[in-house]
């Protein structure tokens, strides 16, 4: 693999390891709500056939598949992915499925030089981790042909993703972000791009032009009853995060913080499960003609 960026180590080493494990427990939680989002981006902007498409932050590889097939036989599809783990399921549910114009590679996309040879570039929350975007995205960028588009989601501000926010709330309430902690962490974090003046701003520095943002809000499951949702929003998102990294210290508080956010969630419970408003950007640009 090419080299990893000395600032995104920690967060590599988080995304290989507990963040892994921690995708693969919620997986049906997080894919189908990242998936409802990544495919009205990916419906609104589609890859032409024959593309050759790159997919960014790519996980377990679902969206590079589905780009694939998007592409044809005559296309193929790059996922490209930082974490070890995930590029190594990724390969495996590939290679069960047989698709054959699909390609998978470990590699920090901060310092991943690809050859200039790509139509299109593609990720559903894969970009919000780098410690220098900017430096990121220009290499999205350089790896795409003049004329080349990139359409990415980012979650928008958190006040419209009660489906973390609720929790991080009711966590606050209890626990700051622990100044020390063995564990480590997730890069700037699933809110880094949130704001659409820096995220334009980071987009055209990268090299893009007609960068457009669009609003999209798909609400989102997070469990099939509250337990499962409470459980889920103390695994996963900006609170599961602080209780990760405060660990077995703050053990005895767990159980009062977890009566405040069945609290906090009940009225989001439904005959579907537990359903909470969630809103992203769908990014889309291109790379000027020469
Ligand atoms: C929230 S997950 C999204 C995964 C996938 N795109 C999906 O929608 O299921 C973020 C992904 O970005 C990857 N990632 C984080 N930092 C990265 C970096 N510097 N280079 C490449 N991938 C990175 C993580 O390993 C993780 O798979």
């Amino acid at each position: 693999m090419s080299s990893v960026a000395p600032e995104n180590v920690e967060a590599t080493e988080a995304w290989s390891g507990p963040l892994f494990d921690l995708f693969v427990k919620y997986r049906d939680l997080a894919t189908a709500g990242l998936g409802a989002h990544g495919d009205a981006a990916m419906e609104a902007n589609p890859p032409r056939p024959g593309d050759r498409v790159l997919d960014v932050g790519c996980g377990f590889g679902d969206t590079t598949r589905r780009l694939a097939e998007l592409v044809g036989a005559e296309g193929s599809a790059l996922g490209v992915d930082v974490s070890e783990p995930f590029i190594a399921a990724a390969k495996a549910e590939a290679e069960k499925e047989g698709a054959a114009n699909v390609e998978f590679r470990v590699a920090d996309v901060q310092t991943l030089e690809l050859p200039q040879e790509f139509d299109y570039a593609f990720s559903r929350m894969g970009i919000m981790f780098f410690a220098n975007p900017v430096a990121a995205l220009r290499n999205v960028r350089k790896a795409l042909r003049p004329g080349g588009r990139f359409c990415a989601v980012v979650w928008r501000r958190k006040l419209d993703n009660e489906w973390v926010h609720r929790a991080e709330q009711v966590v606050e309430e209890y626990l700051d972000h622990p100044e020390e902690s063995d564990e480590p962490t997730c890069g700037p974090g699933p809110f880094s791009m949130a704001n659409a003046d820096t995220l334009t701003e980071q987009m055209t520095i990268a090299g893009f032009e007609a960068v457009a943002l669009q609003r999209s809000d798909l609400p989102l499951k997070i469990g099939n009853d509250l337990e499962h949702a409470v459980e889920f929003n103390m695994a996963l998102g900006p609170a599961g995060e602080v209780l990760r990294l405060w660990g077995d210290r703050v053990d005895e508080i767990r159980p009062e913080i977890a009566a405040k956010l069945r609290e906090a969630l009940a009225d989001l419970e439904g005959p579907d499960g537990v359903v909470a408003p969630a809103s992203t950007w769908i990014i889309t640009a291109r790379v000027p003609e020469d």
